[in-house]
């Protein structure tokens, strides 16, 4: 099985609630090993460039204006199968979908706030963490 990494956030919900601690924990608990991260606020220039490839869709100035909410919690997470491990965790992008037991079916409200972000593919995860920690190798 391939070491991946993948990029995760923590949503201004999320933060919000006071549940990065038991995120963070389902993360290790996966065997997923946190090798870098970061608080910060984005700006709307930050969140704006993140999500650039959804900027035709009706939803993007919501999604920008909530990712700019309050702070944020960015980590690049690395194990086996991280990408689609971390996917899992998450669950479906609507909390409401999403299975029992998966972060956004604990922790996620609605669709608009859905408590995490996680990378969709390697290529993806390369590009998102180099944006975020272009330090990284
Ligand atoms: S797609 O079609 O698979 O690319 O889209 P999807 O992954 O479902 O969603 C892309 C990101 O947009 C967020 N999203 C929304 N935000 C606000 N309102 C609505 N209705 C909405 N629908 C989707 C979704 O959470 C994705 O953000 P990330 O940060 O990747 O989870």
């Amino acid at each position: 099985m391939a070491i991946e990494r993948t990029l995760s956030i923590i949503k201004p919900d999320a933060v919000a609630k006071n549940v990065i601690g038991q995120i963070y924990s389902r993360f290790e608990g996966a065997g997923l090993k946190i090798v870098a991260a970061r608080m910060t606020q984005l700006t709307r220039e930050q969140a704006e460039g993140f999500y650039a490839a959804h900027k035709e869709r009706g939803f993007f100035k919501d999604l920008v204006d909530f990712m700019v909410s309050g702070p944020v919690m960015i980590q690049a997470l690395e194990g086996e199968n991280a990408v689609l491990k971390h996917r899992d965790l998450m669950g479906a992008t609507d909390p409401k979908k999403a299975e029992k037991g998966t972060i956004r079916a604990d922790f996620a409200d609605s669709i608009d706030a859905n408590a995490v972000h996680g990378s969709d593919a390697v290529e993806a995860a390369q590009v998102e963490i180099a944006y975020f920690f272009p330090e990284m190798k």
